[in-house]
């Protein structure tokens, strides 16, 4: 039995269960298992250890352990130590490595729409700078012009540090219009939630991509207001299926493909 975990906390929301399964069932990986696991801080060291010692053969780490499980691994990664985040592990040359998926995730997202294929000339504005704001960042670097605001400043200061490039807008400033838009932050995971920033400006701007990394619900109050506005929505679904299919990739050396079938799973 080889067996793959998904551990966070809370983690009964997560869909990579069912996602890896199919995939371990479609592409025959006879006696591949994949389940969640809620664990606490004090159990990431027992975690990676049963990598190790080959009890497990792949792991997920999501919410809240995405840099604290870093202390205990071997390797990173160039994506994971740029970004300060892992979400994925695996055992290589009897050394267990972080990587982060989420990055290209959030890349292949948008090059694999037709219309974002040059995105590279678009401008973002980011909303957020938590765990997987640093992974955002990363995959859309090659723009030349990212903004970036946070409720706490200092934690936009602190992306700085790692992407000079971006340039921070105090939060609650009306935001300049930018191309992409995208929430990175957990407002909206309930749904009465909502961002107290004001798009005015983007009133009947049928270009602009409001993007939320958020996909359960569905559709934020973010994206709802964005619909009503006239600009074009877009929910975490697919990053979230492009990072688990580069894991996967990772884990089985096979690029498995995201079809309808799998995209109901997760509706
Ligand atoms: P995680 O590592 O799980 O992403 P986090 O580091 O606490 O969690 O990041 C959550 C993000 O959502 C942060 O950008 C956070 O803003 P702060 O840095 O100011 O905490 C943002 N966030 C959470 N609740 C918010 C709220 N009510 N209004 C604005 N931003 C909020």
């Amino acid at each position: 039995m080889s067996k793959f975990l998904v551990i966070g906390n809370p983690i009964s929301h997560s869909l990579s269960p069912p996602i890896h399964n199919y995939w371990f069932k479609k592409y025959k990986f006879i006696n591949y298992f994949y389940e969640k696991k809620e664990v606490n801080e004090k159990d990431l060291g027992k975690i990676v250890d049963a990598l190790r010692k080959n009890e497990l053969k792949g792991v997920n780490v999501t919410v809240p352990f995405k840099q604290k499980i870093i202390p205990y691994l071997d390797g990173l990664d160039f994506t994971a130590k740029k970004t300060h985040s892992v979400n994925t592990l695996l055992k290589k040359n009897n050394k267990v490595f972080g990587f982060n998926t989420d990055s290209v995730g959030f890349y292949s997202t948008l090059s694999k729409k037709h219309d974002y294929e040059t995105f590279s000339n678009y401008k973002f504005f980011v909303i957020g700078a938590g765990g997987v704001t640093s992974s955002i960042i990363d995959g859309i670097r090659e723009s030349n012009k990212i903004y970036v605001t946070n409720r706490t400043k200092s934690k936009a200061e602190d992306l700085k540090k790692k992407f000079p490039q971006i340039e921070i807008i105090n939060w609650g400033i009306k935001p300049p219009v930018c191309d992409i838009i995208i929430n990175t932050t957990s407002v909206g995971l309930t749904k009465d939630q909502n961002l107290k920033i004001d798009f005015s400006n983007y009133l009947n701007n049928k270009h602009a991509l409001f993007y939320d990394l958020i996909y359960n619900p569905k559709e934020t109050n973010f994206l709802k207001n964005a619909k009503l506005r006239g600009n074009k929505t877009m929910n975490g679904q697919m990053m979230f299926l492009y990072q688990a299919q580069a894991s996967f990739q990772l884990w089985t050396d096979l690029k498995p493909e995201i079809n309808d079938e799998i995209i109901k799973i997760l509706d």
